[in-house]
């Protein structure tokens, strides 16, 4: 694992989108893991600008990001599909057609989970799968539980999620109850994993992910386990370490 401390939010935005367009200039055809959540909004705008200045490339990429809201429409501004279009894929070149996110509508969610991760599957897996953390260490909506959740699923969101999130919605009763997320075991199996974290709420909750047991109850700990993590957090989400 390589941690990267950085100063401040900016500097792990910019630190960030480096990584990030290095591995697309490295691999035109790569496939991105996104996240959503404020810790990625600033690696987005940096990445932007880049695709502006014919920095990068994004025309070949292909995306698939990690969770989406039970019960969002993707025109509800508090989608993960809006955010990612508003955020990142309608400033940049790359093909929507290219981009997959779980669909919150769906009728038929046990056929959704498993055709997303046969989508992430048939598109070669992921190569780069970007993170942000919760405040319980929760990667994707892969909640603290008694087990770690292998591939797509259904989860219900614990109050914990549902007071951080509530910022997003107009009261804390719009907030989904449930989310469908890529399973620890389909982020576990991304080539190269780029966790970001930023601000001082976080640093207890970071140092038990990167030096405390690796346990369910604290999701983010099991990427103690994978062969290729960089994370790059700021000054005060590393003050516990
Ligand atoms: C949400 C997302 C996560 C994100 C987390 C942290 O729950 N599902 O992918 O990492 O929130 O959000 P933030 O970056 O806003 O702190």
């Amino acid at each position: 694992m390589t941690i990267y401390k950085v100063k401040n939010y900016d500097e792990m935005s910019k630190k960030a989108a480096d990584i990030v367009a290095a591995q697309v200039v490295l691999k035109p055809e790569c496939v991105l893991g996104l996240a959503t959540g404020s810790t990625p909004e600033g690696m987005y705008a940096e990445l932007a600008k880049k695709c502006d200045n014919k920095d990068v490339d994004f025309s070949k990429v292909k995306s698939a990001n990690l969770d989406e809201y039970v019960g969002i429409d993707r025109t509800n501004d508090q989608s993960y599909y809006y955010y990612m279009n508003k955020h990142l894929f309608s400033k940049i070149n790359i093909d929507k057609a290219n981009t997959n996110i779980p669909d919150g509508m769906t009728n038929d969610p046990e056929a959704e989970c498993a055709n997303y991760d046969k989508k992430i599957a048939d598109m070669g897996g992921v190569d780069l799968q970007v993170l942000g953390m919760g405040l319980n260490g929760h990667i994707g909506f892969n909640e603290p539980d008694t087990y770690f959740p292998k591939g797509t699923h259904c989860v219900k969101l614990t109050q914990s999620t549902i007071d951080a999130n509530a910022r997003f919605f107009a009261s804390i009763d719009d907030v989904p109850k449930s989310a469908y997320t890529m399973g620890i075991g389909t982020i576990m199996s991304a080539k190269k994993i780029l966790l970001l974290v930023n601000g001082a709420k976080k640093a207890e909750i970071l140092k038990a992910a990167l030096t405390g047991p690796i346990t369910p109850d604290v999701p983010a700990s099991i990427l103690q386990l994978h062969n290729d993590v960089i994370v790059v957090a700021d000054e005060e989400a590393l003050s516990a370490m």
